[in-house]
């Protein structure tokens, strides 16, 4: 797992508040914001809900989708905010879902998981130890 700095943590863990604030979230009422860096640039993404409820689109997934259309490089890190996470809830409300996990698996394998306002860093495999995979056929 990639180590990240204190400094590009809290620049990571501000940008992902940032971008919480943008959240269209409804229905949950919850925001959550991510963002991802590649060791240059930071992309953000926040959660998408939708009417039909189960169309929602996660925060890390919308900051992955960012990155690889902006055409990152090896991603190191990504950083989740939830901030409508009371202070002193579990971080159970702030860990990234199961859907997400397997897109960080696939896509950021290397990245440290940063739960912004946790001292402790995750990776990929703490919280995805047995991923799905198949075989890649064409790269890219
Ligand atoms: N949500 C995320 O953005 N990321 C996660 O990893 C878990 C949940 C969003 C989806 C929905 O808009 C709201 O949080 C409540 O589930």
């Amino acid at each position: 797992m990639n180590q990240i700095s204190a400094e590009d943590r809290n620049r990571l863990c501000r940008a992902a508040r940032e971008v919480a604030a943008h959240s269209y979230s409804p229905y949950s009422g919850f925001r959550v914001g991510a963002a991802v860096y590649d060791g240059s640039k930071i992309y953000v993404g926040t959660n998408v809900e939708n009417s039909s409820y189960g169309l929602a689109l996660c925060a890390e997934r919308a900051a992955l989708c960012n990155a690889i259309a902006s055409g990152a490089k090896e991603i190191t890190a990504i950083a989740i905010v939830c901030i409508d996470a009371k202070q002193d809830s579990s971080i159970s409300e702030s860990v990234p879902c199961g859907a997400c996990r397997q897109w960080i698996a696939e896509l950021s394998p290397q990245a440290s998981i940063i739960i912004c306002g946790q001292e402790e860093s995750f990776s990929i495999q703490d919280l995805l130890p047995f991923p799905f995979s198949i075989q890649k056929s064409v790269s890219g």
